[in-house]
């Protein structure tokens, strides 16, 4: 649920929020928490590297900052937690979160190790805390639309679905972990492969990946293009594909392929060949400069406002009182 279909529901007072690890993603949580969140407050922001939490502290207006996440946790103040350090932390910081109380919206990936991702979920549910992974197309109008008409029947049975994602280009090459077209990128496909399947299971995956766009990079282990090809236990088929460098933009096409039924197109089709029909979303092309930085983006806002919702119905999480700086005692 999203404040825009319940306003009412918008918690006031607002909700309080920090960010964890304020890089590219983390920046762009705060700045949407600053200005564009209703119900939230952001409360707070930490990073190890020197300088930078203080930095967009600074410019946001935000009270609170610390090189130590250990320090925002121990905040009655902070209520919910954005986790956006890189993915190999993020089931550490889970579960100190979730041991401290705090709601929790962490970045994708949940872990890069299935018994990490594990380790995560168990802590939440242990804490009774909420919970949510960035996987911002299932808040895109489009997949959300595509996910009611399959789950309404109305596309008929899904036969085959291909998602794919393409960036607009690949920079800093140096800055792409091993595997993260799979564990970063796809991971995203993978989520509307599931999102929109009606209920089916993957049970065959067959993977391709080279390095495309950087060759030379090939021998570091750059991965910068793949294919993906899936059967579900539905017996539908998919596939997935990504690249790191569309030189035309971001884009995030989902081409959804059914056997439409006869008594949809009942003036189309001959009743005993049933007819292929073919339904394509997309959460809308964006050109590289505005990319996902930009508030025109929307989709990324909408779990936010998700979790903050549901977090502003529940009692304030109990804390210890915090033992570090903020901005107004330097
Ligand atoms: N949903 C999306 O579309 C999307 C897009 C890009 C990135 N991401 C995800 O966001 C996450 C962050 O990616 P990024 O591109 O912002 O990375 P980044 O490297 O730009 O930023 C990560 C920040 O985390 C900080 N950090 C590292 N360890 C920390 C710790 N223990 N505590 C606090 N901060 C710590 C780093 O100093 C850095 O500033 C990744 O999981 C990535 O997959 C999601």
């Amino acid at each position: 649920m999203t404040p825009d279909a319940a306003p009412h529901l918008i918690p006031n007072p607002p909700v309080g929020v920090a960010v964890i690890g304020v890089g590219l993603m983390g920046a762009h949580h705060a700045e949407n928490l600053a200005h564009r969140v209703p119900g939230a407050r952001l409360v707070g922001l930490a990073d190890p590297q020197p300088g930078l939490a203080e930095r967009h502290a600074a410019r946001l207006g935000c009270p609170r900052w610390t090189l130590d996440y250990q320090q925002l946790l121990a905040d009655p103040a902070v209520e919910a937690v954005v986790i956006a350090t890189p993915a190999p932390f993020h089931a550490e910081v889970i579960v100190a979160a979730a041991l401290a109380g705090k709601a929790v919206f962490c970045e994708k990936p949940i872990a890069h190790r299935l018994a990490d991702a594990d380790r995560a979920i168990a802590a939440t549910r242990n804490a009774r805390v909420l919970f949510q992974i960035g996987f911002q197309r299932r808040f895109d109008r489009e997949f959300v639309r595509a996910r009611d008409l399959v789950n309404s029947g109305g596309l008929g049975r899904i036969q085959f679905l291909r998602s794919l994602t393409r960036d607009p280009s690949l920079d800093e090459p140096e800055r792409v972990p091993p595997g993260a077209i799979f564990r970063e990128t796809l991971i995203h496909d993978f989520d509307v492969l599931r999102f929109l399947a009606g209920g089916a299971e993957p049970v065959e995956v067959y993977a391709m990946a080279d390095a495309l766009v950087l060759p030379d990079w090939k021998s570091r282990g750059l991965l910068d293009s793949a294919v993906v090809a899936l059967r579900y236990d539905s017996g539908a088929l998919a596939t997935a594909d990504a690249s790191f460098q569309a030189v035309y933009g971001y884009d995030v096409p989902l081409v959804n392929l059914v056997r439409l039924t006869w008594s949809t197109t009942p003036n189309r089709v001959p009743r005993d060949h049933g007819c292929i029909g073919s339904w394509t979303c997309s959460a809308r092309p964006t050109p590289p400069s505005l990319f996902i930085l930009s508030p025109e983006f929307e989709p990324k806002l909408q779990p936010r406002r998700a979790v903050i919702t549901a977090a502003g119905r529940r009692p304030a999480a109990r804390t210890a009182a915090p033992r570090w700086c903020s901005r107004s005692r330097r």
